[in-house]
């Protein structure tokens, strides 16, 4: 007993360098944007019974860009951040993450593993866990079960936290518990809970729903320092929050991309007033 104890403990010290063991944790494969471009989705078909969800849908994003999304309801939004996560199988059409990594040739584990963090609209935090361990789970979760054996922190991930922390402008609440954060503060942690995986993409679903006025201008901050070294995509349908953020807007009607460009651009676009934003008005 005490020599496998023995043998548990060496095993985890071991597990712990984990720079040592590269095939035990899984190895993010670089995305190709030579192009300058990281998601290329092309004749993108999603039928749900009949009814064409994405109709032939192009869609192209640059490296480092900060893109929102907007379209009413049912244009076909959602469906499309499932088709990128591979949470939803698509009838036909293409999906490469850089020039080389074929999105429909994996399955929505393997697409987080490559780098694409996806936050939908309602926070799942961890309430009853610190702000802090929150992070740490989400930072071991994202190195595969072996990491669950090395219970401790390397000092570079405990510096990837605190960067996170900050990032996200939670320092002071690192050891609140995430049940008592305000409901904005939940929806930072939880876009602090994908950064610690590196993701190269993030696909943000609805962010500032429910937010505060304050905690809106502090969403539209924190997403638009996160552009540049992170690819972000902003579904979202407060078009005060759109403006305050974007550089370019895609918009999308009944599964296909309507109208392209800047929110001006977009906004006084004819197609667009007809159909979504003058139904706004
Ligand atoms: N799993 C599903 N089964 C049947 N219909 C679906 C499914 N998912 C989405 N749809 C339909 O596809 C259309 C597009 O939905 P969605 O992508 O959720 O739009 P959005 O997010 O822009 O509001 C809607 O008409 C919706 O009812
Ligand atoms: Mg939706």
């Amino acid at each position: 007993m005490n020599s496998l104890n023995q043998f548990a403990g060496q095993a985890r010290e071991l597990l712990r360098r984990d720079t040592t063991w590269p095939f035990l944790v899984p190895r993010k494969r670089s995305v190709d944007v030579s192009k300058n471009v990281i998601l290329y989705l092309e004749g993108l078909n999603v039928s749900f019974d009949g009814f064409k969800a994405l109709n032939n849908l192009n869609l192209y994003v640059n490296d480092g860009e900060l893109r929102c999304l907007i379209g009413a309801n049912g244009a076909g939004k959602t469906t499309l951040m499932d088709v990128i996560t591979g949470k939803t199988q698509c009838d036909s059409g293409s999906a490469w993450f850089g020039r080389n990594i074929d999105l429909l040739a994996h399955d929505e584990a393997e697409i987080a593993q490559l780098g694409i963090g996806r936050k939908f609209q309602k926070p799942t935090v961890f309430e009853a866990h610190t702000v802090f361990h929150n992070l740490e789970l989400s930072l071991q979760g994202s190195k595969g079960v072996w990491s669950a054996l090395t219970a401790k922190l390397s000092s570079s991930e405990c510096d990837r936290i605190d960067e996170v922390l900050k990032t996200i402008g939670l320092e002071k609440c690192r050891y609140q518990l995430a049940g008592a954060l305000s409901h904005g503060q939940k929806q930072w942690l939880e876009i602090g809970m994908l950064l610690a995986a590196q993701p190269r993409l993030l696909l943000v679903d609805e962010p500032v729903a429910g937010m505060t006025a304050e905690e809106t201008e502090r969403t539209a901050e924190l997403l638009t320092s996160l552009a540049g070294e992170h690819t972000v995509i902003v579904v979202e349908h407060d078009m005060e929050f759109v403006r305050s953020i974007a550089r370019t807007v895609t918009v999308l009607h009944q599964g296909s991309v309507l109208a392209e460009g800047s929110m001006d651009q977009v906004q006084s676009n004819p197609d667009v007033i007809e159909v979504y934003l003058g139904e706004e008005a």
